[in-house]
């Protein structure tokens, strides 16, 4: 099920600088956002609160891994605070990302990081000791997914069409790296447009610095909405 509202990347240091971000933005006009771990951890739970209170969806992006009692009692109480949507990391296992999914129960929707895109197949293949190609370590994580009974994964447009296959057409493909045409691509390697998303197969688009950093953010977020729903039928 596609989103047609660009996910927007909450990356601010403080409380006060996101308030002042979402200030920009007409009371009517309700966003999803992404909370990471920066905001998270220096503002706490307080900042999911406010946003759910303004009508806001929320993505809570923690990327937890940990033992799967811990995962899952925590999952309960991110359950509490609302969340729309929100993540684990497939490196957890199986067992752990069920352990997630009976905590969250069906209160969000629950994806998983399979290879961070940092991280490249010589250092996959070094530090984890994974010895095949990163697309099939991608791919192989997307399966153990789908197999724990969650709704998707985090991944690169460019990997989107092959996930689908291998797991199945409503697996949910969230993907970061998006540059409306004609900006910087920044420390993104590899990026695509929001049209060009939308062709590959994406679900849901996560924007940051191309609304956050623009001189006309509202107007920024227009754009990128329209160009990633545009060919929509
Ligand atoms: O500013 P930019 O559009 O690059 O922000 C993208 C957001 O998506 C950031 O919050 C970044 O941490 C996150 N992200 C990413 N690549 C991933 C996973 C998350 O860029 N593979």
């Amino acid at each position: 099920m596609r989103e047609s509202r660009p996910v927007i990347a909450l990356d601010f240091p403080s409380f006060e600088e996101a308030k002042e971000f979402l200030a920009l933005f007409p009371a009517e006009e309700k966003l999803y956002v992404k909370v990471g771990m920066e905001i998270y951890y220096a503002v706490g739970p307080e900042v999911v609160r406010y946003l759910k209170s303004l009508g806001h969806s929320v993505f809570l992006d923690l990327k937890l891994h940990d033992i799967p009692n811990t995962v899952k009692s925590t999952m309960k109480i991110l359950s509490n605070l609302g969340v729309d949507m929100t993540n684990v990391q497939a490196a957890g296992g199986v067992e752990m990302m069920q352990a997630a999914r009976e905590g969250l129960g069906d209160k969000g929707i629950l994806i998983a990081v399979t290879q961070l895109t940092s991280t490249s197949e010589e250092q996959m293949q070094e530090c984890q000791n994974i010895q095949t190609s990163l697309q099939e370590s991608v791919i192989h994580y997307a399966q153990k997914t789908a197999e724990a009974g969650l709704d998707g994964v985090v991944c690169s447009a460019q990997e989107a069409k092959l996930i689908k296959q291998a797991t199945h057409e409503d697996f949910i493909c969230l993907t970061p790296g998006i540059r409306p045409r004609g900006t910087e691509a920044g420390d993104q390697k590899r990026v695509v447009t929001p049209g060009q998303a939308y062709q590959i197969g994406s679900d849901y688009i996560v924007v940051g610095r191309p609304i956050t950093q623009a001189a006309d953010p509202v107007a920024a977020y227009h754009a990128i909405k329209e160009e990633w729903t545009q060919d929509w039928v």
